[in-house]
């Protein structure tokens, strides 16, 4: 049986693993604000080069393994915390914690819904699905993925999963360094200001991507 401090490592782990992946899948799709036809090819390009690596492949399941564990482990500790408490005590969390640090599991849900639908339209389409090819003959994920921002309510639905990504990393970051025992008073307020410059940074340019394709392309 894993310990919640064994736990709490895979969670660290996992979650700073993830950050990393972030980071180079918004490399990736930054070329979607490349003009039209240049985007479609050089995207196309790039998901036909990820989709064709090894190394890229072993990569690709280390991830989902690690999405995994970090719901899992998420689960198992939240529902642990549930337990009631011994008489005599209360919690006090709420006086000094963040509304949002005392709300990840609901955060995490809703990035994790997100993830079903993002699967489901774009890895599963690609990997599996009817697609329609481009003037090289590549598989025209830029297509779908265009289509796909055409709709309001999907722009609305990936633009609140990043506010709740963003949320959910601010907390994470400085989380997991404390976790790992990085977290040196001298430290505190440098791995704060990172955690949130890191979490801002990033889900603003993810939500920046479906609202450039609404208002830009029809
Ligand atoms: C506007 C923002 C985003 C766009 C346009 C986008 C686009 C895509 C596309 C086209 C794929 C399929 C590519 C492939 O499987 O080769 C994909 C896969 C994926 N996306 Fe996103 N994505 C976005 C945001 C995110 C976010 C915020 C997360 C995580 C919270 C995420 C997690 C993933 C994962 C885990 C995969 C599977 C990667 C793999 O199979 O190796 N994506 N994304």
């Amino acid at each position: 049986m894993l310990t919640t401090l064994s736990r709490k490592i895979i969670m660290a782990l996992t979650g700073l693993f993830l950050c990393l992946f972030l980071v180079i899948h918004l490399l990736g799709n930054l070329q979607l604000f490349l003009p039209t036809e240049e985007a479609r090819l050089q995207f196309n390009w790039y998901s036909h080069l990820l989709s064709g690596n090894i190394l890229i492949k072993i990569i690709s399941y280390v991830l989902y393994l690690s999405i995994l564990l970090h719901v899992i482990d998420s689960v198992i500790i939240t529902l642990k915390n549930k337990r009631p408490a011994p008489r005599y005590q209360y919690d006090q969390r709420g006086r000094a914690s963040k509304w949002y640090s005392r709300n990840m599991g609901i955060l995490g849900t809703i990035i994790l819904i997100f993830l079903v639908i993002h699967f489901k339209d774009f890895w599963y389409s690609y990997k599996f699905g009817n697609m329609p090819v481009d003037s090289k003959g590549q598989k025209d994920l830029y297509q779908i993925v265009v289509t796909a921002f055409q709709e309001w309510w999907y722009v609305v639905l990936y633009v609140i999963a990043m506010i709740a990504l963003c949320y959910h990393l601010i907390h994470g970051i400085t989380s997991a360094f404390r976790t790992l025992g990085l977290y040196h008073p001298k430290y505190v307020r440098w791995i704060k200001y990172f955690g949130l410059a890191f979490s801002v940074i990033i889900c603003a340019a993810f939500a920046l991507i479906p609202i450039y394709i609404f208002f830009t392309m029809k």
